[in-house]
């Protein structure tokens, strides 16, 4: 009586689990009709951000970069990109028309956890010191230094920034779990350039201060001229994209002087009310530091995804006995990093050899069947597939507000300034969107869904048009281009 009794259980165990994941597949569903209803809300959200501050959680945010790296930059630059917990110094040699970057030189560097919640100015000390060093080093390996009297640096900054010209701002918020409180609200140039000269960099000058997108952007441009638009896919997303600034209607003309301007979207921050949210998303959303913001980020990014399978994984280990008794690390958020749950969807051992190792190591929860084991990979399937198209339908937005999505009757007109090469009517111009970030370039599946989707959602006449293309280190670089392109002492200007 008590095998009975245990197969009934298991029976049921089982079917209540297979529910749970049915019921997040259907949660989660993009069908193309979806996708396209994401589509247009991404396009609405753009005009109202555009047309007034605060007029949609779209920021929209300007960022006074007028021009575009092309080819003619010369001179050193240095850069200095910050990532989340990383931060890069870089040294690049550009030699102007034809001969392109000549030379670069990184230099990656982790930034201590104490700094991560300590004050802005232990925080920027520290990366002006790495700094001083890397130049120090740099000029004597090179003996050089005669060349740059005044050291011209760009500087990559992912969060949102109200700028006030290009080369300065102020912080708005943290994004991506980071928080240095008393940095909101300040100008980010400044306090670097205060750090600079304590550590007696005074020569070097902020010369760009930039979103990572917009880097990305610069390199896409750089390498490119048909690349419109940059959409950055890591610990959070982003994208920016080249607008006429006529289209800029909360800038109230002061822009006209210049074609155009790229505008930083922050659309991590996106909300609609066509996203497919589940259960899981609001919690994590709820019991997060930041409830109700970064809505778009959360179900997309590399900070989240793992955590939003751990959650699934726990109601199933909570409501059935498939993953035998309840683990306490299961309940830890953020266990499950999102590299391990790619690795678990990607797993191509004929045993799932690596999600087992994974749900033991990680999650503790210890010999798992094949068939639960599958529902795992079924379970990171399904929020990766989400999470690519969306990030599909954000694209196409975009392309649908610049008037190069291929539909008649365009929403905002055909963007200028994305080169020379591009001029064909009816909207078919070749459209390049540079892409960086590691869920692009290091998840397969994500990158297929999401390559997959945005053909999809295009269709097969216009798609060929479009192209989205990896730029590597491109938010670093960007950073220097983009001091040159906006620097007196870049020649050939
Ligand atoms: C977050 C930041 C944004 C950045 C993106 C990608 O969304 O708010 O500025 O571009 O992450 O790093």
């Amino acid at each position: 009586a008590a095998v009975v009794g245990r197969r009934i259980r298991s029976r049921r165990d089982w079917r209540r689990a297979v529910e749970v994941v049915r019921e997040l597949e259907a949660a989660c569903g993009t069908s193309v009709n979806r996708l396209r209803q994401v589509v247009d809300a991404m396009a609405v959200e753009m005009h109202a951000g555009l047309a007034s501050e605060g007029g949609s959680k779209l920021k929209m945010l300007l960022t006074f970069v007028d021009k575009l790296p092309n080819g003619s930059e010369k001179g050193i630059f240095y850069a200095l990109d910050i990532g989340g917990t990383n931060f890069r110094v870089i040294r690049v040699h550009l030699g102007g028309r034809r001969s392109g970057i000549l030379r670069h030189n990184v230099e990656r560097n982790s930034i201590p956890q104490h700094l991560m919640t300590s004050t802005s100015e232990e925080l920027f000390d520290f990366i002006a010191m790495s700094l001083k060093q890397f130049v120090d080093r740099e000029e004597e390996k090179t003996s050089e230094p005669s060349l740059v009297s005044r050291r011209e640096l760009g500087v990559t900054f992912p969060f949102p920034v109200k700028q006030r010209c290009v080369s300065s701002g102020i912080l708005m918020k943290w994004t991506k779990g980071f928080s240095v409180a008393d940095m909101i609200g300040k100008d980010v140039s400044e306090s670097l350039q205060q750090s600079m000269i304590k550590k007696d960099l005074g020569s070097m000058r902020v010369a760009a201060l930039v979103n990572d997108t917009v880097g990305t952007l610069a390199v896409g441009h750089y390498n490119d001229e048909d690349t419109v638009a940059a959409v950055i896919i890591g610990t959070g997303t982003n994208a920016c994209y080249l607008e006429r600034a006529d289209a800029i209607i909360k800038s109230q003309g002061l822009l006209m002087a210049s074609g155009g301007m790229v505008v930083n979207m922050e659309w991590g921050d996106f909300w609609s009310s066509h996203l497919p949210r589940t259960r899981y998303d609001i919690d994590l959303d709820a019991e997060s530091p930041s409830p109700n913001d970064q809505v778009f980020e959360k179900m997309i990014s590399g900070m989240y995804l793992g955590d939003i399978v751990r959650r699934v994984v726990l109601r199933i280990s909570q409501e059935s006995g498939i993953f035998g008794s309840a683990s306490s690390r299961l309940s830890t958020p953020f266990i499950l990093g999102t590299p391990l749950m790619a690795t678990m969807h990607q797993d191509d051992t004929p045993d799932l050899r690596e999600v087992a190792a994974i749900l033991n190591d990680v999650l503790g929860i210890a010999d798992v069947s094949l068939k639960a084991r599958k529902l795992i990979v079924n379970i990171c399937d399904i929020i990766t597939h989400r999470a690519a198209r969306l990030v599909a339908a954000g694209i196409v937005g975009i392309l649908k507000k610049i008037g190069r999505d291929g539909s008649s009757g365009v929403a905002g007109g055909r963007a200028k300034g994305g080169g020379g090469a591009s001029s064909s009517g009816g909207g078919k111009s070749r459209t390049v969107v540079a892409i960086e970030g590691s869920l692009y370039t290091n998840y397969t599946l994500f990158r297929e869904y999401l390559n997959d989707a945005v053909a999809e959602i295009l269709g097969k006449e216009f798609s060929p048009f479009v192209i989205l293309k990896v730029t590597e280190d491109g938010s670093g670089i960007g950073a220097a281009l983009l001091a040159a392109s906006h620097s007196p002492n870049s020649a050939d200007m």
